[in-house]
């Protein structure tokens, strides 16, 4: 194939996204990871399945940054994952060290690439990638509203016994225990789910979400989940690499919009070949948008953390 992406990290999240892609049939895709053996091993073990999946992405694994060059796209998933008890903030200091220093190998190896960062606290090591890399920030993006949406909707979707895909949900906000669900914007078949759901349905529905991934920590006990996160980066990455104009949720860089300035945070974007091409601002309601502003205060009171 004739575009490349680049999977930084292959562990589960990494190994996972390097599937769904070979099953997207848009790119080669090249896995690095600082252990050796594992990013070959799971390429091999990846391509040697095409044949019987259909795909014609071919997969290779290395150590070697160098082996980056020429990707269009990088996705980042390198960075420790959540323990039992563990929020994602506190990663921050561990994972700014790993996602700086991915950074810097982006930009010297593929200097044009749209980076999707999926690594955890989602929207600070999104920022700290945009300030590493220098990139604009309309091609430095970060994975978390889709995950956290897509969730939502399989709620919707077990609780009314209806098609996934017939769901619609968003949540903006950081990717944490102060992310905004916003269920007036829930829908089945474009009705609202509050006509279809009861408001305490809606409520424990919108509570498992925010702790969605919480929910999955505490069942493996030994790590964090990795299907539905790899799923919502691939759906991001495809609206890249297919100029979908899909409009989603992501972490973006505001410069203003909903009185934030100059923050990562999830807010309804349109992404396609340009990237980050349009934030959408919506109209929130005083309570929504008091959440909003809650997210946004945590995550400027980390960046301080992390010296910026
Ligand atoms: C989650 C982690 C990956 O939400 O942040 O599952």
């Amino acid at each position: 194939m004739n575009r490349k992406i680049a999977v930084i990290g292959a562990g589960n999240v990494g190994a996972s996204c390097a599937m769904y892609l070979a099953e997207a049939n848009i790119a080669d895709i090249i896995i690095l990871d600082i252990q050796d053996g594992i990013p070959q091993g799971k390429a091999l073990d990846l391509t040697q399945a095409g044949p019987v999946r259909g795909y014609n992405a071919m997969l290779t694994g290395t150590t070697e940054y160098k082996d980056i060059a020429g990707s269009d796209l990088v996705i980042v998933t390198a960075g420790l994952a959540r323990k039992p008890g563990m929020t994602r903030e506190d990663l921050l200091n561990k994972n700014a060290e790993i996602v700086g220093g991915i950074g810097k190998e982006i930009k010297s190896h593929c200097p044009d690439a749209y980076v999707i960062v999926v690594s955890n606290p989602l929207d600070l090591m999104t920022y700290h990638m945009q300030k590493v890399t220098g990139f604009p920030s309309h091609r430095v993006m970060g994975q978390a509203g889709v995950l956290d949406s897509i969730r939502f909707r399989a709620f919707i979707a077990m609780e009314l016994g209806v098609a996934m895909s017939d769901t619609q949900a968003l949540v903006m906000g950081g990717h944490g225990d102060t992310m905004v669900p916003l269920p007036r914007y829930a829908s089945v078949g474009g009705i609202p789910i509050r006509e279809l759901i009861s408001q305490d349905k809606i409520d424990a529905m919108v509570a498992r979400a925010t702790d969605g991934g919480g929910e999955i920590v505490r069942l493996l006990k030994t790590g964090s989940a990795y299907y539905a996160p790899a799923a919502a980066s691939v759906d991001m990455a495809q609206a890249v690499f297919a100029d979908q104009k899909k409009l989603l949720p992501a972490s973006a860089h505001l410069t203003g919009q909903y009185g934030i300035d100059d923050l990562y945070i999830g807010v309804p974007v349109i992404l396609g070949a340009g990237g980050v091409e349009k934030i959408v601002e919506l109209k929130l309601e005083d309570s929504e948008m008091a959440k909003l502003q809650k997210s946004a205060a945590t995550y400027k009171e980390n960046l301080k953390i992390l010296g910026y």
